[in-house]
């Protein structure tokens, strides 16, 4: 009786000890499989690196290591196929593939978990999937990156205000408007590597926590896997999920930069502003008011912001006060991830869609770079430039405006005699100030919006993401 396993608790991987079987609701509610299915490919990846480990090492038979291999290629086959069953029964991912291989492969199967934990196995599954969706996520970020400097290019020579608090402030290029969110892309596309090296150590070998007494070779593991190092301490690998929140971070900013743009297009797409048209493609109507054409996409956008911030507050909410070391809090990780990354992948992709159907009115952008005292700044930078301290000039213009504002004018409708009766170190040359392109062009500190420098920006980013001109 002693080696006969007892008939219904022994369904389980883990049934040994257990003389009921599992209540059907506590199955369901501890069930991860529903979601952590998408971690299959990796999960199978890692497991023939472990399973080619054990033979180098003696620890399983040559013949043993191939059928595990063999019978692991075709579940991947299987699940690709969708002819794969998944049960519930068997909570997770790496149960599901064991126990199959065990049914397809026999006693050999049964040595696959020799010398691992699904402790350290699920945090070489997630770092094997962000790895490989955080260089999804970069190119992507290149896309809309493209798609924003192929907008800079067309559009070089048109005058926009730039705008602080929301009022008119200086003007711009447009170019140089929408090279702001290259940079912004460029970042996160950082931030996203930065992420993926620290993430790049292998898990695999601590085991439940402590390690194992087993003789294995971490160190091959890693280097079938692709990674530059194996992780240090091994209480610290398995309650680790720093590489998951430090992703989630990543889509949270990506999400944000994407938010600020959809509500810069919902409010140029205004009448009130009437700055940029969106292809009717990427709107939707009204079900009352014919007239409506509605910018739904970058509104979806700012919407689903809200969302992968919940994913990461959810998760370091999740991580806050876990004593060492796992804790099965920890699968909770997952869903918050898998997610936000969605999400994100779903709105850069229509982001890059979306920036190939903007038509910009660069009409009504420079009508209203003309008017509301733009070029005020410049008028006081002439003044300095002239030997008066800056501060004495912000008040002589200050008090330019004030006048041009009690009689409903703006600076470029002042006779010369009219700004030389604020200040006489006022010349003829001040006109040419005055002007939009002037004020513009005139801006030729680094990273300023002047002409040569924003072509000199275009050129270092079509370089960069190899548009060739
Ligand atoms: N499904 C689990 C998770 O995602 C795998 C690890 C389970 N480990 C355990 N000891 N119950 O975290």
């Amino acid at each position: 009786m002693a080696d006969s396993p007892r008939r219904t608790p022994a369904a389980k991987l883990w049934g040994g000890r257990f003389a009921e079987a599992t209540a059907a609701s506590v199955e369901a509610f501890t069930a991860s499989i529903h979601y952590d299915a998408r971690l299959y490919r990796h999960d199978i990846a890692g497991s023939k690196a472990h399973a080619r480990m054990l033979a180098r090492q003696g620890l399983i038979s040559g013949e043993e290591c191939d059928a595990i291999l063999k019978g692991l290629d075709g579940i991947c086959a299987d699940i690709e196929a969708g002819t794969f069953v998944f049960r519930p029964d068997l909570e997770d991912i790496h149960m599901n593939i064991e126990k199959a291989l065990t049914e397809r492969i026999g006693a050999a199967g049964e040595k696959l978990h020799t010398a691992r934990s699904r402790n350290d196995q699920v945090s070489l599954d997630l770092r094997l999937y962000l790895r490989e969706e955080g260089e999804g996520l970069r190119r992507l970020l290149a896309e809309v990156q493209k798609g924003f400097v192929t907008l800079a290019r067309r559009h070089l020579g048109a005058v926009m205000p730039g705008y602080t608090h929301l009022q008119r402030a200086q003007p711009v290029l447009l170019a140089h408007h929408l090279l702001a969110y290259v940079e912004m892309f460029e970042r996160d596309r950082d931030r996203l590597a930065d992420c993926v090296r620290r993430l790049n150590v292998m898990p695999l070998g601590a085991a439940a926590m402590a390690g194992t007494g087993l003789p294995i070779d971490r160190e091959f593991v890693a280097a079938e896997l692709g990674f530059p190092a194996v992780t240090a301490n091994s209480m610290d690998t398995v309650g680790d999920r720093d590489f998951a929140m430090e992703f989630l971070f990543c889509c949270t900013v990506i999400q944000l930069h994407l938010s600020r743009l959809a509500e810069e297009l919902v409010l140029w797409a205004g009448r009130e502003f009437d700055f940029v048209e969106i292809g009717d493609r990427y709107c939707t109507g009204s079900s009352i008011m014919p007239q409506k054409k509605n910018p739904d996409i970058p509104e979806l956008i700012r919407g689903k912001t809200g969302r992968v911030t919940g994913s990461l507050m959810g998760l370091l909410m999740t991580v806050k006060g876990l004593p060492l070391t796992y804790n099965r809090d920890l699968q909770e990780d997952k869903e918050p991830v898998f997610d936000a990354l969605d999400t994100v992948r779903a709105s850069l992709s229509i982001t890059a869609e979306l920036l190939g159907n903007l038509s910009f009115n660069t009409d009504r952008m420079r009508a209203a770079a003309s008017g509301g005292f733009m070029t005020a700044t410049d008028l006081a930078d002439y003044l300095v430039q002239k030997n008066m301290p800056f501060r004495q000039a912000h008040g002589v213009v200050g008090r330019i405006v004030a006048h041009c504002q009690e009689r409903g004018q703006e600076l470029t409708d002042l006779k010369l005699e009219e700004l030389q009766s604020f200040s006489s170190l006022i010349d003829g040359d001040v006109l040419e100030v005055l002007k939009v392109e002037g004020s513009v062009n005139s801006r030729l500190s680094i990273g300023g919006t002047a002409r040569a420098r924003v072509e000199d920006a275009l050129r270092r980013l079509e370089k960069n993401l190899g548009i060739t001109g």
